[in-house]
């Protein structure tokens, strides 16, 4: 069987192409550190997929690592978001940035080289074109011939792996690779289950204006004396999932050349369409129905009033265009705040987690119906309490069969059923109490309760039990 591989695949971006791609038909294998992330995304695209999705926590400067896990499968394209992505801190840490993106991007290329596997999707950025202003002549929409200068550690080591990529190929043109420049991904998917999880104070404006609306972190404008409608910066902004499809699309065509026929190619994705700093602040007030306070503040250095991509070399190459609007993005960006509104997946709870464990459930039930203990694999957890991830008290209860423990979500009650089918092998079923899916959760986990249930369950326990 032929796998895609997706590398940064519990990330924002990745998380959502995954969903995209696994509804395309394509099975996915994915890689992450986590560095930026949780597992739970994992377990939410597998949830919104009904289908199990192999996950290797690795790190892409690990080169054996990596290897043993092409040792595994045979990959037919590796689609590569895996990189750190905030332009302030790559300023303040160059060579975390260059160590991270370009020599994972470099191992991970010579592994797919020695494993014959010559089909990549690299995730660069609009960054890589710089200030465009520098350019005399209209340069908006920025078309893909557009020369490249980067104004940032960030940009620059998009910049080389781009370059990287385009010598692997003139060296050997049976590769394929869809370099993917996007424009401002936005948004979040409209199941509210699967967003952007920023760490700290988000470095994009929608992340910040979301904050600021759950009643955290300040918000600045800075510029309203550009030459613009309102005289803030104009960017395009495209949905996250409208981002995930166009890597759909360039998996297509790449899998659409002839035999034998390489291609190295940039292709924009974007909208085509400006939107102001304030037209998005709009928006946003709109879907959220509340007031988001700003100050203005001077312009930042670098900033230029208007980055808006042209998209039709997407459009006629790759048949893919941009559908989701702005008020679109903001809509499901709120659902997803409103759901998450510590931010993100990480912290729901508060509290450490460990990776993850791997292997075959035992349970003990105490007297009282409570867990006394939970083995997965070799893995024995102990206490009084034991929570799953993303648990808020759980309540556990025995059934005839087996026990259930009840817990709620942020938003949503859910009751983890537990059947003992022998002592090593547990069964289980998801209920989502009161809710109209109830039939879907009951069949599609039973569905995949087998692999759950087998030795390939993938858990994930809070590491703490507490006294009660
Ligand atoms: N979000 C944007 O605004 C934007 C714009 C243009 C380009 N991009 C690029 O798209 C890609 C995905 O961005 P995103 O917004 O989803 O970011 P993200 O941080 O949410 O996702 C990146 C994922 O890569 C993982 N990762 C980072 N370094 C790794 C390593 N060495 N080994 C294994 N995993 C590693 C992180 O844990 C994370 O899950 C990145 O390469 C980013 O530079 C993003």
């Amino acid at each position: 069987m032929s796998f895609v591989l997706v590398t940064g695949g519990a990330g924002y971006i990745g998380s959502h192409t995954v969903v995209e791609l696994i509804q395309n038909g394509h099975q996915v294998v994915i890689v992450d550190n986590l560095s930026n992330s949780s597992y739970d995304s994992i377990s939410r695209i597998e949830y919104l997929t009904r289908s199990k999705v192999p996950f290797h926590k690795v790190d892409l400067t690990d080169y054996s690592g990596l290897d043993a896990v092409f040792d595994q499968y045979e990959f037919k394209t590796v689609l590569h978001f895996a990189g750190l992505k905030a332009v302030g801190e790559s300023a303040r840490n160059p060579l975390k940035y260059h160590n991270n993106n370009v020599i994972g991007s470099i191992n991970l290329l010579r592994t797919m080289q020695s494993h014959g596997c010559k089909s990549i999707i690299f995730s660069s950025s609009a960054t890589v074109y710089g200030d465009v202003t520098r350019l005399e002549g209209q340069r908006i929409p920025i078309v893909e011939t557009c020369p490249t200068q980067p104004t940032n550690p960030y940009g620059q080591t998009k910049l080389a792996v781009e370059n990287t990529l385009r010598d692997v190929f003139a060296a050997d043109q049976q590769w394929r690779i869809a370099i993917l420049r996007y424009f401002n991904p936005i948004g979040a998917h409209s199941s509210g289950l699967l967003g952007e999880n920023p760490h700290g104070v988000p470095d994009n404006l929608l992340p910040l204006i979301a904050q600021v609306a759950s009643g955290r972190g300040k918000f600045s404008v800075f510029g309203t004396d550009y030459d613009s409608v309102d005289g803030t910066p104009i960017r395009d902004y495209v949905h996250v999932v409208d981002l995930a499809q166009g890597h759909v699309a360039a998996l297509h065509h790449l899998d659409g050349l002839k035999e034998g026929t390489g291609i190295c190619r940039e292709w924009n994705l974007g909208t085509g369409t400006g939107s102001t700093v304030f037209e998005v602040h709009s928006s946003f007030e709109r879907a959220s129905n509340r007031k988001v306070p700003y100050t203005v503040a001077t312009r930042r250095p670098g900033d230029v009033l208007n980055l808006t991509a042209d998209v039709s070399r997407a459009a006629t190459e790759l048949g893919w265009r941009a559908r989701l609007t702005v008020d679109k993005a903001c809509d499901d960006l709120w659902l997803w705040t409103e759901r998450h509104p510590s931010s993100g997946y990480q912290n729901v709870d508060g509290r450490v987690r460990l990776s993850s464990a791997t292997g075959a459930i035992k349970v003990q039930i105490g007297a009282q119906g409570d867990i006394e203990s939970i083995t997965i694999g070799t893995q024995r957890l102990q206490g009084t309490r034991i929570q799953f991830k993303n648990l808020y008290g759980p309540a556990v209860r025995r059934t005839s069969n087996g026990f259930a423990v009840e817990y709620a979500t942020d938003t949503t009650p859910i009751v983890y059923q537990f059947e003992f089918q022998s002592e090593s092998r547990v069964c289980f079923t998801l209920y989502e109490i009161g809710a109209e899916s109830l039939p879907r959760f009951e069949q599609v986990f039973e569905a995949v309760s087998e692999k759950y249930a087998c030795s390939s369950s993938t858990f994930e326990i809070v590491d703490e039990m507490v006294e009660t």
